[in-house]
């Protein structure tokens, strides 16, 4: 039996950072997702391959073996690994599959695709082991396989790529899901800088450390923002989401996770019109977003590409992990 998942990328409204030091955060899921299909093996190794890596290889107790690319390989197909293979104890036999991989949320950027390609992972090989596996369990051990990627993730992502919608997460705590009465029009910048969560979140654990008094203040602040913005949400004030956004990228730039190249597009955005804007995710390069009614959407779109970013138009959330046997 072939099964196939598949779970939505994200973006994150407001909170970034601040959530790591268990703040709230506001996270959205977005209709781009990952696709990864299933399909036990008559031995117990555990083939993957990934079209996007352009890469593929076999692990098993011993060894990884690969056709080509051997050690990268090996890096970059470890976490789709660590996925399958805590998936596979929860049925507690000694089972093989095999895994595609195909997903079209861009990698590196701060849009969820690691976390996605987790999600759809460990309902994937549950459900191809027969096992029921809840959302709960998806999402926590999805979150496990995350860990191997970026050190110490607050789990936002795991469990927005899980559930879908718009959700309110707090780290420890977990998440109540928004119920928004408008439709929301999000336009993504992309830089197409790439960088690494994991470094850009030791930046800010180190600056915190240089200036606990200043940097708390700042994470704290961010927090409020995250509450009000949920606020803002519930009531569909988009002007007052708006300016919690331009707020939240002003605290963002204080714990030095922009930059030029984000900047420039956060500005563009609000001269062609929109209600607020602000990087999303770990910064440093990746996307911004902003925030408009649907009419403008295409003018701040099109400004972002003039300023050199690649743009995209979401409406609305997406729901969250699914599974279906092909
Ligand atoms: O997945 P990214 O790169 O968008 O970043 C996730 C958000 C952070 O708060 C920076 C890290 C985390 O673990 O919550």
């Amino acid at each position: 039996m072939k099964v196939l998942a598949s779970a939505p990328g994200k973006v994150i409204l407001c909170g970034e950072h601040a959530v790591v030091f268990s703040e709230p955060a506001i996270v959205m899921a977005i209709n781009k997702r990952a696709f990864v299909s299933a399909e036990l093996r008559s031995d117990n190794a555990v083939y993957i391959s990934s079209t996007d890596l352009n890469l593929s290889g076999c692990f098993t107790e011993e060894a990884f073996k690969s056709e080509v690319k051997e050690s990268e390989a090996a890096a970059k197909l470890r976490p789709i690994w660590v996925a399958v293979k805590k998936t596979l104890e929860l049925s507690n036999k000694n089972l093989g599959v095999n895994v595609f991989v195909h997903s079209v949320i861009p990698p590196s950027i701060g849009l969820g695709s690691s976390a996605a390609v987790a999600v759809a992972t460990v309902a994937a090989v549950g459900r191809a082991t027969g096992i029921r596996v809840s959302k709960k369990e998806i999402c926590s051990v999805a979150h496990e396989a995350e860990k191997v990627v970026h050190g110490q993730p607050s789990g936002i992502d795991t469990s927005i790529s899980t559930y879908g919608g718009v959700i309110a997460f707090r780290r420890d705590e977990g998440f109540v899901p928004l119920k928004t009465h408008t439709r929301i029009s999000i336009i993504i910048g992309n830089t197409k800088i790439e960088r690494s969560t994991g470094d850009l979140v030791r930046h800010v654990r180190k600056l915190r450390e240089l200036y606990p008094n200043v940097i708390n203040l700042l994470i704290h602040a961010i927090g409020h923002v995250s509450v009000m913005a949920a606020e803002a949400l519930r009531k569909g004030n988009l002007s007052q989401l708006g300016n919690l956004m331009n707020i939240n990228h002003g605290l963002l730039v204080a714990i030095g996770v922009s930059n030029e190249n984000l900047d420039r597009l956060v500005a563009v955005a609000r001269e062609a019109g929109a209600l607020g804007a602000k990087l999303t995710g770990a910064g440093g390069g990746g996307c911004m977003i902003a925030l408009t009614t649907s009419g403008k959407a295409k003018l701040i779109a099109k400004a972002i590409s003039e300023a050199g970013g690649d743009s995209m138009i979401i409406r609305g959330s997406a729901g969250g992990v699914r599974t279906w046997v092909a």
